[in-house]
């Protein structure tokens, strides 16, 4: 096919495509991108896009990365892809060995599948039919709490019900016990009350039905599509705790929040709690390939092992452990677990705690928060902090439009305006970012 003109692509894929998350008929015409480098997205014209969204929170050092795209090619000159029933390949078995021994201790079993979705569907999953094989079927409830969101599958949406995005599909789902979250920000001084509240609750749900439950699932520190709505590590860690000592399997849903996103490489050593389940997605790749990783402990994994194939967990997924996405994250965990990028994102939080400290004197801003690399604010509206916010605000599409204009990659949540963006952005480009946030915040008024 010869070269494409930008207003081509455009009329291709209106005729063609389907967007996600995407109300095409009020949506503007796609953006075309051509290209990118470092935190820079580029049109076909050379308008430059700074990505401070981390293209939907999976870039971590950078577009076009050629340390990550030289190791991709060259493994696709080596094996591309091989069925891994039974076989089994160096880039999988290095990555598996390379994560148990930069997660806490237990953390050393590694299952393979495609993306965040399946990464919890493949916990629940594995947690259900754990207590299955060990005779105990009374448990058949899942916990999840207030704004939990885990993606788009069905396990994963009845989990993340509270979330709000899956109206569409209640006939689908199945229940699952939400508790609430104390969620908190800068300057919050009711969280103490809060985090009490919730551990009181959780106590007497577990009282009622610890016996009955398979597995809790949290994401951890941050809950990133409702909001970017954060707690503190302490009340995790007693939270967990409470699970555990009840019987609860705990699941850590890192899709987001793995690879350095909350500061520490992992939020579970934020929270000084190594959980049954880790989900992992999104960064694990450096942002190149989608793959996702359930990471479990010798004891789950023991509790399938059995003569009879029944016992055996029996899912998997046609392109399990891609060697090229093998290959990608192991280059893009060289370029994690590393001093510099260690020092990048405190330099990221740093500069964020001070831009957010301006824009907290705005009237319109509220719960300035910031965890790690990721910093978010809440616009405050006419009927509270909570209200009519949600994906479909007009709020978001006005703020939208703002960031268009001043060319940053932003993505309001409903009236949470939030920065996530590549470790290799400069001091320079974040200062554009959160510049263009205060004008799009003073156009509102
Ligand atoms: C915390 C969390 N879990 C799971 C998912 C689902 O991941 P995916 O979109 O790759 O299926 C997401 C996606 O945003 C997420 O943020």
């Amino acid at each position: 096919m010869s070269r494409l003109s930008p207003a081509e692509i455009i009329a291709l894929d209106r005729a063609h495509v389907w967007h996600p998350f995407t109300q095409a008929q009020t949506a503007p015409d796609p953006v075309v991108i051509e290209r990118g480098a470092g935190v820079s997205l580029f049109e076909p014209d050379g308008r430059e896009w700074l990505d401070l969204v981390s293209s939907w929170w999976v870039n971590l050092h950078g577009h076009g990365h050629a340390g990550i795209a030289d190791a991709i090619a060259a493994q696709a000159r080596t094996l591309e892809h091989v069925i891994f029933a039974q076989i089994t390949h160096r880039p999988a078995a290095e990555l598996s060995a390379r994560l148990a021994a930069a997660l806490p201790a237990g953390l050393e079993r590694v299952f393979f599948s495609d993306n965040g979705s399946t990464a919890i569907e493949v916990a629940m999953k594995a947690a259900l039919q754990l207590h299955r094989n060990q005779g105990q079927n009374q448990r058949r409830r899942f916990l999840a709490f207030d704004g939990g969101y885990h993606g788009d599958t069905v396990g994963a949406m009845s989990a993340g019900v509270s979330s709000g995005f899956f109206n569409a599909w209640t006939e689908m789902l199945f229940p699952v016990d939400v508790l609430d979250l104390p969620t908190t920000w800068i300057g919050d001084d009711a969280v103490e009350a809060k985090e009490a509240a919730a551990l009181a609750a959780l106590d007497q749900h577990l009282a009622a039905y610890g016996d009955q439950i398979v597995a809790a699932i949290i994401e951890p520190l941050v809950q990133g599509a409702s909001g970017m709505r954060m707690h503190r590590a302490g009340f995790l860690t007693q939270a967990a705790e409470r699970l555990r000592a009840a019987g609860v399997l705990v699941i850590f849903d890192e899709v987001m929040t793995g690879f350095g996103r909350t500061g520490a490489v992992f939020a579970c050593q934020e929270v000084g709690f190594s959980p049954d389940f880790l989900c992992l997605s999104k960064g694990l790749t450096g942002g190149f390939l989608p793959m996702a990783l359930t990471i479990t402990t010798p004891a789950v994994y023991e509790a399938f092992l059995d003569p009879s194939v029944e016992k055996a967990f029996l899912h998997g997924h046609s392109y399990t452990a891609n060697p090229l996405g093998c290959a990608a994250a192991l280059a893009s965990l060289d370029l994690t677990l590393s001093a510099d990028c260690a020092a990048q994102r405190q330099r990221i939080e740093r500069h964020h705690r001070a831009a957010l400290a301006e824009l907290a004197d705005l009237p319109m801003v509220c719960r300035p928060r910031v965890q790690g690399t990721i910093a978010a604010l809440t616009i405050r509206m006419p009927d509270g902090p909570n209200g009519k916010g949600g994906y479909a605000s007009p709020l978001g599409a006005q703020l939208t439009a703002s960031f268009r204009q001043d060319g940053l990659l932003l993505r309001p949540l409903g009236n949470v305006v939030y920065m996530l963006p590549p470790y290799c952005i400069s001091d320079e480009q974040l200062e554009r970012g959160w510049q263009g946030i205060r004008r799009a915040l003073l156009a509102l008024r």
